[in-house]
């Protein structure tokens, strides 16, 4: 019985993570390995890595495998994250089209600050006059993460997580106070919804959306599968569609599919007909 996590035991749970979740950890991060999964092993009633590692791609273990994508993942995110995106979308897109629904999806959700901040900007913009009065939307927020999904539906937001992207003016507007935490107000709850989703898998059952927000986790995918995920986001956007990556992401070989349009002082990726 041995706590080290030896190289094949590291592989193994590098390739499930790959195969299961399309995550590449790459080469040397065993540290990431050693202190998301630790303290995982006693409460899994596991004896090592080693015993992790050969269960993982058992049949029967669902609930082991879930925790461990569960706490591998990186939920980094924080409020009106890449700010020029809900500019292109208020006062770029909404401006543009006035339509009268509007579906939205935020594809790597995390803890929710994303769809949130997008519910935020609508309303808003609605009471500024710049998003129809009338107009109908729905938020879906998913993540493979069912820890972070759930603090998603929870919408309450303590220490760093209450304080990272809001002024002191955003955190009384925006949210009511829960004991030294935030919590988001009911209007801005309203038409947002959280559930979990693995991008690997097939998108039909979301349904269509008018604007995807697929930002800061392609950076964790291989090449091939950041093309097929753009790629399949493409087929379930509506015509004339529109695609937020994050910064530092791009099409990955996608170029064929979408129009990189700069408006409203930010840049999106609009679905070719
Ligand atoms: C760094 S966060 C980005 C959050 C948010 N989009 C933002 O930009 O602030 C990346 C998220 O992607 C999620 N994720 C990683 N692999 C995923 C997969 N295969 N399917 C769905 N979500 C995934 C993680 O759980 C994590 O919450």
């Amino acid at each position: 019985m041995s706590l080290a996590l030896t190289s094949n035991d590291y592989q193994a749970i590098h390739d499930f993570l790959e195969s299961q979740a399309g995550i590449r950890l790459g080469t040397g991060k065993e540290y990431l390995v050693t202190s998301r999964l630790g303290r995982l092993l006693p409460h899994l009633g596991l004896s090592g890595y080693s015993e992790l590692a050969g269960r993982l791609n058992g049949f029967g273990n669902g609930a082991l495998q879930t925790a461990v994508i569960d706490a591998m993942t990186t939920n980094e995110t924080f409020w009106f994250r890449d700010i020029a995106h809900f500019r292109v979308l208020i006062d770029g897109l909404v401006a543009e089209a006035r339509p009268q629904r509007l579906r939205i999806w935020s594809a790597a959700a995390s803890t929710g600050q994303e769809a949130y901040t997008t519910a935020i900007s609508l309303q808003d913009g609605m009471q500024s006059g710049r998003v129809p009065r009338g107009m109908r939307y729905e938020i879906v927020g998913t993540d493979i993460s069912p820890t972070a999904v759930d603090e998603a539906k929870g919408a309450t937001y303590c220490g760093v997580a209450a304080a990272r992207g809001l002024s002191d003016d955003q955190r009384h507007r925006y949210f009511r106070d829960r004991g030294g935490c935030i919590e988001v107000l009911p209007k801005y709850r309203e038409g947002v919804d959280f559930r979990t989703f693995n991008l690997l898998k097939p998108f039909d059952s979301l349904g269509r959306f008018d604007v995807v927000f697929c930002r800061n986790v392609l950076i964790y995918f291989s090449q091939e599968r950041k093309r097929d995920i753009v790629a399949r986001i493409a087929r379930c956007l509506n015509p004339g569609g529109h695609l937020f990556l994050g910064s530092t992401e791009s099409m990955s070989g996608n170029e064929d599919l979408f129009e990189m349009r700069s408006i409203a002082g930010g840049l999106v990726y609009r679905v070719r007909d």
